[in-house]
């Protein structure tokens, strides 16, 4: 198989998911621009990933996805040594338990600026080029944990849950300009990122096989990219439950 996508843009492709998207990108031919806050990790992982002499090529592009001026100055790099990629997938994001102990505004903070003020100001920077040429593909990288709330993850699930919501309110209006939005929410997946926790994580998956989930529905232009299935039909029948059972099974998840 060819990579669909000559030209990929991945936010927070340095490491986890979003490098795995990238290697696998690579090897299908493509050439992948990846961008973080640190300009050695991305440095250290295109080395790794081009010393494979796979037929496409990685390079990295420092953007701090937080800063909206950062995002333009990427975005215009972007275009000068490069030009307008035929698919974006803004994966850049983290996560911060929370507790009623010590509750306090600073994690809610953190996370909506990367998490969901990284995804507004990626769009805010790109849509205008991509809508000029009516065509484009782009993949937000949310979480199941956005579906409803759960114990620890008050903060992390607010931010996600923002972006599944924003999401679907673009999608119709995107798709009829020839933008096509997809929606990725991934179960537990072991990176950088989880290897943090310290609880046994259900159904956790590799980085390759969320990747090889990413990039099928991604190529089949999906809306929404929901994986491991069985995790997500489970927390998809949650959601509908009556909160009196509901609360009955998340109080279990309490640390
Ligand atoms: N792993 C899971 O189980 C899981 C499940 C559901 C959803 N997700 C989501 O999947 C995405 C990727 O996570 P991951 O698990 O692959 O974790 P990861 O390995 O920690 O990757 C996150 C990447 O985001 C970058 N990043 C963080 N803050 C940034 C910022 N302000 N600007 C630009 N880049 C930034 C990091 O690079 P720098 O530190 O160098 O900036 C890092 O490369 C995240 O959105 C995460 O919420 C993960």
């Amino acid at each position: 198989m060819n990579s669909p996508w000559k030209l990929v843009w991945i936010t927070g492709g340095g490491s986890g998911i979003g490098l795995a998207v990238a290697q696998q990108l690579v090897a299908l031919g493509a050439q992948v621009v990846i961008s973080g806050r640190h300009e050695s990790t991305l440095i250290e992982s295109c080395t790794q990933v081009n010393r494979q002499n796979l037929p496409g090529s990685l390079h990295p592009l420092v953007c701090d996805v937080t800063s909206l001026e950062s995002v333009q100055v990427a975005w215009q790099r972007l275009m000068l040594d490069y030009a307008v990629p035929d698919l974006v997938l803004l994966n850049a994001g983290n996560h911060q338990p929370v507790s009623v102990d010590g509750f306090s505004p600073e994690p809610f903070k953190q996370l909506m600026a990367v998490n969901y003020f990284g995804v507004v100001n990626c769009l805010s920077v790109l849509l205008p080029d991509l809508l000029s040429r009516q065509r484009g593909q782009v993949g937000v990288v949310a979480s199941v944990a956005g579906y409803s709330g759960l114990p620890t993850a008050a903060a992390y699930g607010g931010s996600k849950a923002a972006v599944i919501n924003t999401c679907e309110a673009l999608y119709p209006e995107l798709k009829a300009q020839g933008i096509q939005l997809s929606l990725i929410n991934p179960g537990f997946v072991k990176t950088p990122l989880t290897d943090k926790n310290r609880f046994t994580m259900p159904f956790l998956i590799e980085a390759d096989q969320a990747a090889a989930a990413i990039i099928q529905g991604l190529q089949r232009k999906r809306f929404e990219i929901a994986f491991p299935r069985t995790f997500v039909m489970l927390l998809k029948f949650l959601r509908l439950l009556p909160y009196s059972l509901y609360f009955r099974l998340t109080r279990k998840l309490l640390p």
